[in-house]
């Protein structure tokens, strides 16, 4: 048994507080969250687990060995510092943290310490997401020319971040996944509509190495509720509909050069949908973390790769902040663990 906290039992937190409740190799022992509504809430779902308005109260159990961050962005270097200075695995929930520095801190502080760092970048543990860097890898969609994504809704409308810190970590989080690192730039323009200080709307590109492209669209103030991702390839393109009923959809749609010099021939294949697993990437992603503290592995998602993200998100805050402006993104080695 791996004895688990919780930090932050809002509207995530809830979720995580099921999952973890829900796994057979955890105990989940203490959630602590700065709001005593809410605590009444957990200690009527879960009356064996312990609740605290202090995070002392979980980082002085010695059988704990480990905390889930689900409490406000702003408080995840705090909290995540505290709990890997008591000597426990954290996982923070994305973004990281609001400083890449802090990130970076948090990383170097968890080798010190020999504890699990991983950062909570869901959809890089949803099965779709993963079978589509298989097929990346394996060269079944070709070269990667570009990709894009949506993630639309009406509603969560954060007065805390914005929608490019809020919404667009699990977008650039799988961009650099899927194009194998870091960008070379960013470009975000955005569009503060309820909040003059708060961005509700963000169009933002990424270029990658090579020239290549990823495009977002995040907003908390759509019509549409759409979270879509199309990754298109020179043999190949994918298509990840996390809202629809054709969830993962692969075409054989493109162009080929055969025919002459400066001849196109478009190929107008087929469409499939393809079965996958129905897993929850949260269970997954759980189970990872609880993998990585008992046989001390390092995590997908680790320091490193969310500290990445929270790189990208702040020069592409600097981006929004100077209306559009595409800012270079220094190189930095970010060297990516492979998948599990
Ligand atoms: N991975 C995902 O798909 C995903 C989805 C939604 C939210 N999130 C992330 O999860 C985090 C929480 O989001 P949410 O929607 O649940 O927010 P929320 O506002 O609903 O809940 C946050 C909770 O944290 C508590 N809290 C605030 N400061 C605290 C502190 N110092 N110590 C303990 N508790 C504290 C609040 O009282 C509240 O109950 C955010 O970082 C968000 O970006 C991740």
């Amino acid at each position: 048994m791996v004895a688990l906290g919780m930090v932050g039992a809002g509207r995530w937190g809830g979720n995580w507080l099921k999952t973890l409740a829900g796994l057979a190799d955890v105990e989940l022992r203490w959630c602590c969250d700065v709001s005593p509504a809410s605590l009444d809430k957990v200690r009527r779902q879960f009356p064996h687990v312990r609740v605290t308005t202090r995070l002392e109260d979980l980082l002085e159990d010695d059988a704990l060995a480990g905390v889930v961050v689900a409490s406000v962005a702003p408080t995840h270097y705090d909290v995540g510092r505290r709990v890997l200075q008591a000597g426990k695995h954290v996982l923070i929930e994305k973004p990281m943290t609001l400083r890449t520095a802090d990130a970076i801190e948090l990383t170097e502080l968890a080798q010190r310490q020999n504890r699990v760092l991983m950062v909570g970048h869901l959809l890089e543990y949803h099965p779709i997401v993963r079978r589509i860097g298989e097929m990346i890898d394996q060269g079944e969609l070709g070269d990667v020319f570009f990709l894009y994504s949506q993630r639309l809704n009406l509603g969560t409308i954060r007065s805390d971040e914005n929608a490019w810190w809020s919404l667009a970590p699990h977008d650039v989080s799988v961009a650099c996944r899927l194009m194998g690192g870091a960008p070379i730039s960013v470009q975000c323009r955005g569009q503060s509509i309820i909040d003059p200080r708060i961005a509700d709307v963000v169009f933002a590109t990424l270029e990658f190495p090579g020239g290549r492209l990823a495009q977002f669209h995040v907003s908390w103030i759509d019509p549409h509720k759409s979270r879509k991702l199309t990754v298109v390839g020179s043999k190949k393109s994918a298509i990840f509909d996390d809202t629809g009923d054709r969830k993962f959809v692969l075409c054989d749609k493109g162009f080929e050069r055969t025919a002459g010099p400066g001849v196109v021939t478009l190929r107008q294949g087929e469409e499939i949908t393809l079965p996958w697993s129905g897993l929850e990437p949260l269970a997954l992603e759980a189970q990872h973390f609880v993998e990585c503290i008992r046989y001390g592995r390092r995590p997908v998602s680790d320091g490193l790769a969310g500290a990445m993200v929270v790189s990208v998100l702040e020069y592409g805050q600097r981006s929004l902040d100077r209306g559009g402006e595409v800012i270079a993104i220094p190189p930095t080695r970010w060297p990516l663990r492979k998948s599990a």
